[in-house]
C-alpha cells in the first residue's frame, strides 16, 4: 500500500475510469483488485457500487465510491438465488445508471472519464455505455474455457445437451472436448429461461464492447484464446493473475488464527478446505465431509462460513466423537486469508469448490486441488483441473466419506499426488514469468492501457 501511496503523489492521474461489479463477492473481489492495478497505472478510479454487499470504501482510500442504488431491500436480495438477482437487476437498473452516468460524466474534473469497466453480466451497461457515447470494457470475472461454453448455448440447446437430462450425464459434447454433459454450466432456478436469456445477453453485449478482460493466464489457456479470439469481434486482455501484482494486504486479526495454525504444521502436510462465497452444503453432506477429513488422518483447515450449511448456524452439528478425532489436526475457521493460506508452506492441498477464483489462485501458488463443484462455471474448471491441466482430483462421482478419505490420501500421500503437485508446481513457474517485463499478462496489460486511452 505505501508504495501504492507513493505513486499517487507522484503522479499525475490522467483519465478516471468507472468500474462497476455485480453485487456479487466473487465478482467483486476481482473487479476491486482490476481498480488497483490500473490505479498503479496512473488511472483515477470511481467504483460504481450498489447497497448490496457494498464494499467498505474505508479500506480503499484512493478509489472514489458511487452509489447505483438498486431500490431493493437487503432483505429481498439476500432471499433470491444470485441468477435471478443479477437478471432482475438486469432489467431494472438501465436508467438510474443512466442518470447517474450523465452527472459522473457532467462534472468538470482534470481526470475526465475515459471509459467504464463493468462486469460481464452487466448487460444493461452496454446500451447505456453507447448512449452516453461512453467506451465499455467487459470483466469477466472466470476463464476463457468456460466462456467458450457459454458461447455455445444457442448449440447444445439445439443438439440436446441442454437443458441436461439426467439419462445422457456421462456421455461427452464432442463440440467441446473434454466436456461431458454432466459439466455443462447449467444453473438450477426457479425460471431456467432467465438464465439462457441473461447469458444470451452476456454474448451480445460483450461482441458489442470495446474489449474483454480476463483474470487468466495466455499461458494456462491457449487453446481456448486461440479460439475465442476467432469467435469474439473485440480485442482480449488476458492480465491474470491479478493477486500477484501486488504482494497481500493485511487480513483482520482473526483470519491470523489460520496462519498462525499453519505455522505448527509440517511442509504440505495440510489440505486446506474451502468453498468459496455462495456454496450452500446439506446436513449430510457436511457430515460427510467432516468425517472424510476425520478418516484421512490428515492435518487440514477447514473454512466453514456461518449459514453455509442448511438448517444451521455454524458447527452445532459436529458431534463430539468427531472433535475428539480431530483435536490437535484440524482447524476450523469462519473465513481465512485465503491467498496468504494457499501460498503458505504447510498446505499441501486444497479441497476446492472450484470459483474461478479460488481455482486461479491454487494453480498460481503451485497447490494441487481435490475438485468439488457444485453449479455454472465450477463444473467447467473441475473438468479443466483434472483433465487439461491436471493439477487436481476430480470427486465427481461418490461424495461420500470413502471417497472423500480416498482422494485426500491419494493426494496427500500418494505417488499420483507427487506427480500432480509436480505439475501444479510448473504451472506456477510458468504463471509466474507471464507478469515479468515481456511476458503475456504483462504486454496485455501495457495493449489494454493503450486501448482505452486510444478510445
Ligand atoms: C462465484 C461462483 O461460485 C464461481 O463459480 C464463479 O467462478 C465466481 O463467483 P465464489 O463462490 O465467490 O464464486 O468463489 P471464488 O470465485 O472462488 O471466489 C472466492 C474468493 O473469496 C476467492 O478470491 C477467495 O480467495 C476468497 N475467500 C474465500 C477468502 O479469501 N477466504 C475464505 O475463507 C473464502
Amino acid at each position: 500500500m505505501d508504495a501504492l501511496r507513493e505513486s499517487h503523489i507522484q503522479q499525475k492521474k490522467m483519465r478516471r475510469l468507472l468500474l462497476f461489479p455485480t453485487p456479487l463477492q466473487g465478482h467483486i473481489n476481482p473487479m476491486i483488485q482490476l481498480a488497483h492495478i490500473l490505479y498503479s497505472k496512473g488511472f483515477s478510479i470511481t467504483i460504481l457500487h450498489n447497497n448490496f454487499n457494498s464494499p467498505d470504501p474505508s479500506k480503499y482510500p484512493f478509489f472514489t465510491f458511487h452509489l447505483i442504488p438498486e431500490g431493493l431491500s437487503e432483505k429481498e436480495s439476500s432471499s433470491m438465488d444470485a441468477t435471478s438477482l443479477i437478471a432482475l437487476l438486469n432489467e431494472k437498473l438501465a436508467e438510474t445508471l443512466q442518470d447517474h452516468l450523465s452527472m459522473l460524466l457532467s462534472e468538470n474534473t482534470d481526470d475526465p472519464v475515459a471509459a467504464l469497466i463493468a462486469d460481464a453480466s452487466w448487460n444493461f451497461t452496454q446500451g447505456v455505455a453507447d448512449a452516453a457515447k461512453l467506451p465499455r470494457f467487459v470483466l469477466r470475472t472466470s476463464n476463457a474455457c468456460s466462456f467458450l461454453v457459454y458461447n455455445s448455448f444457442p448449440l447444445l440447446l439445439e443438439k440436446g445437451y441442454m437443458p441436461v437430462k439426467e439419462s445422457r450425464l456421462e456421455e461427452l459434447v464432442p463440440e467441446l472436448p473434454p466436456l461431458k454433459v454432466k459439466d455443462l454450466p447449467e444453473i438450477k432456478m426457479k425460471k431456467p429461461e432467465d438464465f439462457f436469456y441473461l447469458v444470451a445477453g452476456m454474448i451480445r453485449t460483450v461482441n458489442a464492447s470495446s474489449g474483454l478482460i480476463w483474470n487468466s493466464s495466455e499461458d494456462l489457456e491457449q487453446d481456448a484464446l486461440i479460439k475465442c479470439r476467432q469467435v469474439f469481434n473485440v480485442p482480449i486482455f488476458n492480465i491474470g493473475p491479478f493477486h500477484n501484482y501486488f504482494p497481500p494486504s493485511s487480513s483482520p486479526a482473526e483470519s491470523q488464527d489460520s496462519i498462525s495454525w499453519l505455522d505448527t504444521q509440517a511442509p504440505n502436510s495440510v489440505i486446506y478446505v474451502s468453498f468459496g462465497t455462495m456454496a450452500v452444503l446439506t446436513q449430510t453432506e457436511f457430515l460427510e465431509i467432516a468425517y472424510g477429513l476425520a478418516n484421512s488422518q490428515q492435518p487440514f483447515l477447514w473454512v466453514v462460513r456461518p449459514g453455509s450449511v442448511q438448517g444451521s448456524e455454524w458447527l452445532e452439528l459436529l458431534p463430539d466423537e468427531f472433535l475428539e478425532k480431530v483435536r490437535g489436526r484440524g482447524e476450523i475457521v469462519k473465513w481465512a486469508p485465503q491467498q496468504a493460506v494457499l501460498a503458505h508452506p504447510a498446505v499441501g492441498g486444497f479441497w476446492t469448490h472450484c470459483g474461478w477464483n479460488s481455482t486461479f489462485e491454487s494453480i498460481c501458488e503451485g497447490v494441487p486441488m481435490i475438485c468439488h463443484p457444485s453449479f455454472g462455471d465450477q463444473k467447467v474448471n473441475a473438468r479443466y483441473v483434472s483433465d487439461v491441466w491436471r493439477v487436481g482430483i476430480h470427486l465427481e462421482d461418490k461424495r461420500d466419506r470413502a471417497a472423500i478419505e480416498k482422494a485426500i490420501r491419494t493426494l496427500m500421500v500418494e505417488d499420483e499426488g507427487v506427480e500432480i503437485r509436480r505439475k501444479s508446481l510448473a504451472w506456477k513457474e510458468k504463471i509466474d514469468g507471464s507478469l515479468k517485463q515481456g511476458g503475456s499478462s504483462y504486454q496485455c496489460l501495457d495493449s489494454l492501457i493503450s486501448s482505452i486511452l486510444s478510445c
